[in-house]
């Protein structure tokens, strides 16, 4: 078994950097996308403190479907631009809604999330091909610290795909 060293309360640059290094490592020589985002939402999910949901949608024929997370049981197709999902990744850019019940058209998958932070999934010729998102039931839990340090996580997952 695969385990993780305790991060504590390091802060959160170090701990992201931490993660990224992890992350490298948990897919080095793995090609397959699903075994490597499920490991991937394990890390995160089990790394940063205060979440209810981590996990990742797919891009799929035009629409965002469920692919690995850890959390409870989530909707499963969003189309771009609806919710905090489909509104990033149609603008390809990272949203953090610090309260989500101020989000028009919020989605509640889990009705403990307080506040979401969604990254897309860029190839690398800008190519949506999913998203990250994370849930928390702390409002104003994701700040820029969060915001850079998960990008930087989800570039390592999509910079060795042209799609996952
Ligand atoms: N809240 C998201 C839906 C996905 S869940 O949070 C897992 C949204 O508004 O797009």
């Amino acid at each position: 078994m695969c385990s993780a060293p305790d991060l504590g309360d390091v802060p959160k640059p170090e701990l992201y950097h931490e993660l990224a290094g992890q992350l490298r490592a948990l897919i080095e020589g793995e090609t397959d996308r699903i075994a490597n985002l499920a490991n991937a939402a394990a890390l995160i999910f089990h790394a940063l403190s205060s979440l209810n949901w981590c996990g990742f949608y797919l891009l799929r024929e035009g629409e965002l479907v469920l692919g690995p997370f850890q959390g409870p049981p989530a909707c499963v197709r969003i189309a771009l631009g609806r919710g905090v999902c489909g509104t990033a990744a149609a603008n390809r850019a990272t949203l953090r809604v610090p309260d989500v019940e101020k989000f028009p058209g919020h989605i509640a998958c889990d009705r403990a999330s307080r506040s979401e932070i969604v990254v897309p999934l860029l190839g690398a010729d800008g190519t949506l091909l999913g998203v990250l998102d994370l849930d928390s039931p702390e409002t104003n839990r994701f700040d820029a610290d969060d915001e850079i340090g998960l990008e930087a996580l989800a570039s390592i997952l999509a910079a060795p795909l042209n799609r996952l």
